[in-house]
């Protein structure tokens, strides 16, 4: 096999996290250095925790760094109403195998950068406050990166405030110091996640697959389907999913390279993103922004990386 992508997924499970995970621990094309979790979906307690439950699950035992406990800046929001008290639904995922690894997550993500330079992927489907932290602490970690991949933003319409997307309202200051870091980033909004959604019927094969894990990732799909209807999404939207599925598979995508900025202080629309993909004020590109997605593709690989569970995979 050729060279696995070096990568730390950063995260705040969360529903469609933990699917993100168990992809992320199944994937034979990825070397999983760490998961790093910060409070997003529900507090840091939980989603340090709910990282190593679902690696349990995974059955891998990957280091777990905990991230920061508020945003960067401005107030806490979380989406404990989606992700249920616990982040994980009160589903029975096993218990912690393993202790949380000593230190925080952005020192995690600093030392791998130097251990991988211009190789190291991030893949981050919170909040972006960790991110943010290691390129205040160290802007030159823009360029070791090979490069982020991020679930945030939406060029359209908010899924939390009618203007904002949910991991960019919790920390729009971090999110906008990021996409002026000069990282490579790849942000996969809300465009593009409602295009990359389960039905019932493609949940139906999922669970038919019969592990656990299997059977958990349909049953947290599953809670996204009535959800998504008022969207108008004719199922449910893989939306952390979607963000690890580019950095294996970006074929799979389409996108247009632009500029997207993060407005921080608007009364009704703090946490928005904005893209320049038409204006005439064309400003510099800084990120490549996903718009699309071969829906039937990207199904058919997600179940064969969650396949790999039983040994059904390839
Ligand atoms: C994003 O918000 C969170 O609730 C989900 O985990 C996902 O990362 C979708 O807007
Ligand atoms: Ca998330």
């Amino acid at each position: 096999m050729e060279r696995r992508i070096p990568m730390i997924l950063d995260c705040d499970p969360g529903i469609d996290d933990a699917v993100a995970i168990l992809l992320a621990a199944a994937a034979p094309e990825i070397e999983l250095l760490a998961v790093t979790a910060a409070a997003g979906n529900v507090g840091l307690e939980h989603t340090s925790r709910n990282a190593r439950r679902v690696l349990a699950l995974a059955g891998r035992q990957v280091p777990v760094y905990a991230g920061a406990s508020r945003p960067m800046f401005g107030p806490q929001v979380t989406a404990d109403a989606v992700h249920g008290a616990d982040g994980l639904l009160g589903l029975p995922v096993p218990e912690p195998a393993f202790p949380l690894s000593q230190g925080t997550a952005w020192d995690a993500i600093l030392q791998a950068s130097k251990r991988y330079p211009g190789e190291l992927v991030l893949v981050v489907t919170g909040p972006m406050t960790d991110l943010g932290i290691a390129l205040a602490k160290d802007p030159s970690l823009a360029g070791r990166l090979a490069g982020v991949v991020a679930m945030g933003g939406a060029s359209d319409f908010g899924n939390d405030t009618p203007a904002a997307e949910f991991n960019i309202l919790a920390d729009p200051e971090a999110a906008e110091l990021v996409l002026r870091s000069g990282v490579r980033i790849a942000m996969c909004g809300l465009d593009v996640t409602h295009k990359a959604y389960f039905t019932r019927e493609d949940i139906r094969r999922l669970e038919a697959l019969g592990t656990p894990q299997a059977r958990f990732a349909a049953a947290v799909i599953e809670s996204g389907v009535d959800i998504h209807r008022r969207y108008g999404v004719e199922g449910s939207p893989m939306h952390d999913p979607c963000a690890l599925l580019y950095a294996l598979r970006p074929d799979l995508f389409t996108q247009v390279h632009c500029w997207a900025g993060v407005e921080c202080k608007g009364r009704l629309t703090r946490g928005r993103t904005v893209i320049d993909a038409y204006s005439d004020a064309k400003r510099t590109p800084n990120c490549h922004w996903v718009t699309g997605v071969d829906r039937a593709a990207f199904v058919e690989e997600t179940i064969r990386l969650l396949a790999r569970y039983g040994g059904q995979g390839e």
